[in-house]
């Protein structure tokens, strides 16, 4: 039997494509490797969103190029953001790659294995269809990713996504109850709603189709077996009440929010044409927080947008202090082919850049640490993953507001226990298990 291996670059979206990556070479015919060094397919699964994720992909695809001279046998397929980026430059710069394709094309990839033999070399871009209707092997019993849509019609002006994933379509509500449905049979608990903006899903799909988001996510509330429902990533602009109102009715969705604010300078914000202010995600967050008291908040933060001045760096630290996250993914701004940002003259010098992001971290861990200590003697609930990776003498599981949790008690993985925390950093929490949470 042949093998393959593939590596994953990139965010949940990329995960879960190479779940129907993988469920597609398994479907023809093909078995999972333990180790590149073992596959005869090696697949990379790519990203493109910073300069450093660039980096990190053409390092592995030289260890690619050096295992196939070792073994001219190997077959080389690049696919995701990153191929989709380069199109035929691909195979100018990296001729040692047999296959290339974009994440609007996945289910190609069965199509070119299963033809043999010679494999055809070929990029294809554009989307034409979901991954959604293809096999899937996914890792967890009990937790699984629901891409609701795919695509972004956003123009955020540092972004390179939409070039690559294209423009926004959303799957229809009636086959994504139906997946969600098949998932809670197979013994899923906790689901996982991707989509670049999940929040502006169902758009496209009107008239003939009239659901929300907010109406998605009661849909998949009722779903009978799905207790945790997370979604990733809304988009500030259209967190409209009907969705805070969803989300406070179902018991299913989780307490937590992450919601990119990029910045917290309203100059900078309308040069990235993110179509709101400071002013108004902060009203927003207050909203959030009046309906839903306790929940969690992450973001994303970018640093050292082209033009981003001292005075406008201070205002992202003050809106972090004002919000106090729970957790944010902090970015150092890249510049990405075609984009606008990329093209301004205005950049911002590498130590500046450095500076602030340092700046930056230290802020968001200090509310990090804050915001976990404040946890300490409360009973949670915990998803429970299994050992701990670092000390297999404790458990390890998330809270619903997706807090790494390291516990002692004996519990299986899947299962939802009652956690009392007794201790905390800015990363994880630690604690000691109670009585089982009754479901
Ligand atoms: N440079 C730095 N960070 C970026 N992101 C997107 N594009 C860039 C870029 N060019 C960040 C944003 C986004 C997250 C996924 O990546 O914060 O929300
Ligand atoms: Fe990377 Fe963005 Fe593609 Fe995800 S969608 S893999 S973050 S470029």
């Amino acid at each position: 039997m042949k093998r393959y291996h593939v590596t994953t670059f990139g965010c949940q979206m990329n995960v879960h494509d190479s779940e129907r990556i993988k469920g597609l070479l398994e479907s023809v015919g093909l078995g999972e490797a333990a180790t590149p060094d073992d596959a005869d397919f090696l697949v990379f699964n790519t990203c493109t969103i910073r300069e450093k994720a660039d980096e990190r992909l053409v390092a592995h695809l030289m260890d690619a190029r050096a295992a196939k001279q070792r073994d001219p046998g190997k077959v080389v397929v690049v696919g995701g953001c990153w191929s989709e980026s380069m199109k035929d430059e691909l195979f100018d710069q990296f001729p040692f790659v047999d296959l290339a394709f974009g994440p609007g094309n996945i289910h190609r990839l069965g199509d070119f294995i299963q033809a043999g033999g010679e494999i055809p070399r070929g990029h294809f871009s554009t989307f034409d269809s979901f991954a959604g209707d293809l096999p899937l092997k996914r890792d967890r019993d009990y937790q699984a990713w629901l891409q609701i849509s795919t695509g972004c019609n956003c123009n955020c002006a540092y972004c390179i996504v939409p070039s690559v994933r294209g423009r926004e379509h959303s799957r229809h509500p009636d086959d994504l109850v139906r997946e969600a449905s098949a998932l809670a049979a197979d013994g899923v608990r906790e689901l996982t709603l991707l989509g670049q903006n999940v929040n502006s899903y169902g758009r496209d799909l009107r008239p003939a189709v009239t659901t929300s988001f907010a109406a998605l996510l009661r849909a998949l509330d009722a779903v009978p077996g799905i207790e945790r429902i997370r979604f990733t990533s809304p988009h500030p602009k259209d967190m409209r009440d009907d969705v805070i109102e969803a989300m406070a009715d179902s018991p299913a969705v989780c307490e937590h929010l992450h919601l990119p604010v990029q910045s917290g300078s309203t100059r900078v914000l309308k040069a990235m044409r993110r179509t709101y202010s400071r002013e108004r995600y902060l009203t927003l967050v207050e909203r959030i927080r009046d309906r839903i008291p306790d929940i969690a908040l992450t973001t994303d933060i970018i640093v050292g947008f082209p033009g981003e001045t001292d005075a406008e760096f201070e205002d992202t630290l003050t809106l972090v202090d004002e919000v106090g996250y729970d957790h944010a993914f902090t970015f150092v701004y890249s510049p990405r082919r075609g984009t606008d940002a990329a093209r301004r003259e205005d950049q911002v010098a590498e130590e500046v850049k450095k500076e602030r992001i340092q700046r930056l971290v230290d802020l968001v861990q200090a509310h990090a640490a804050r915001r976990n200590a404040a946890l300490v003697g409360t009973v949670q609930e915990v998803l429970v993953e299994g050992p701990s990776r670092t000390d297999p003498s404790v458990l390890r599981g998330r809270t619903r507001a997706n807090k790494a949790v390291n516990f002692g008690g004996e519990a299986t993985a899947g299962e939802l226990v009652d956690v009392r925390i007794t201790a905390s950093t800015s990363q994880t929490l630690a604690g000691q298990l109670g009585a089982p949470v009754a479901v």
